[in-house]
């Protein structure tokens, strides 16, 4: 038996104006989308924006339905529609911040596992690495860059191969 290690990266920032003028703007995206939450069973609005590599940013917000299962996170509503309406254009970042009706969120919202297992599909399909970017409604920021760094032993295509 051995014992093995993996060692994510991240980064911390105590206040947007640390960001990237960028990267800034992308997450003021993700605030507005917000507004396009549909979430009256958890009241935890998420909004989040996706940020392509021809400069068009995609909006999402969290989907909720009665038959729970039924609804969709904010980071893959915006996904799946960057996917539709640009086809072959590759993902350069993804912002995502939230809002409780009930309390405030002064932690980053760290997204799901079924949005990192699409956020790396998106990677491998364009080869490129995704910037991540995560906030509350307040507090800190995380970034993350490759989604390797937020899904260690994943999942590869390769597999399906002999
Ligand atoms: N949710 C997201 O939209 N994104 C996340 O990263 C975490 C969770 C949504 C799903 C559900 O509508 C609500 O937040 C509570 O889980």
């Amino acid at each position: 038996m051995k014992k093995a290690e993996i060692v994510i990266k991240y980064f911390k920032y105590n206040s947007i104006d640390e960001l990237s003028e960028t990267d800034r703007q992308l997450l003021v995206k993700a605030r507005e989308a917000i507004n396009g939450s549909y979430a009256p069973y958890s009241a935890f609005q998420v909004g989040a924006a996706v940020l392509l590599k021809n400069g068009e940013v995609i909006l999402g917000s969290n989907q909720e339905n009665v038959a729970y299962p039924s609804g969709l996170c904010a980071e893959r509503v915006a996904l799946f529609y960057a996917s539709a309406r640009y086809s072959d254009v590759p993902v350069e970042a993804i912002a995502i911040t939230a809002r409780s009706t009930d309390f405030e969120i002064e932690e980053p919202v760290t997204p799901c596992g079924s949005c990192r297992q699409v956020m790396a599909e998106t990677e491998n399909r364009f080869g490129n690495d995704i910037r991540v970017i995560m906030q509350g409604y307040s507090g800190q920021i995380y970034m993350v860059t490759g989604i390797n760094n937020m899904l260690p032993l994943m999942f590869h295509a390769e597999k399906l191969k002999k």
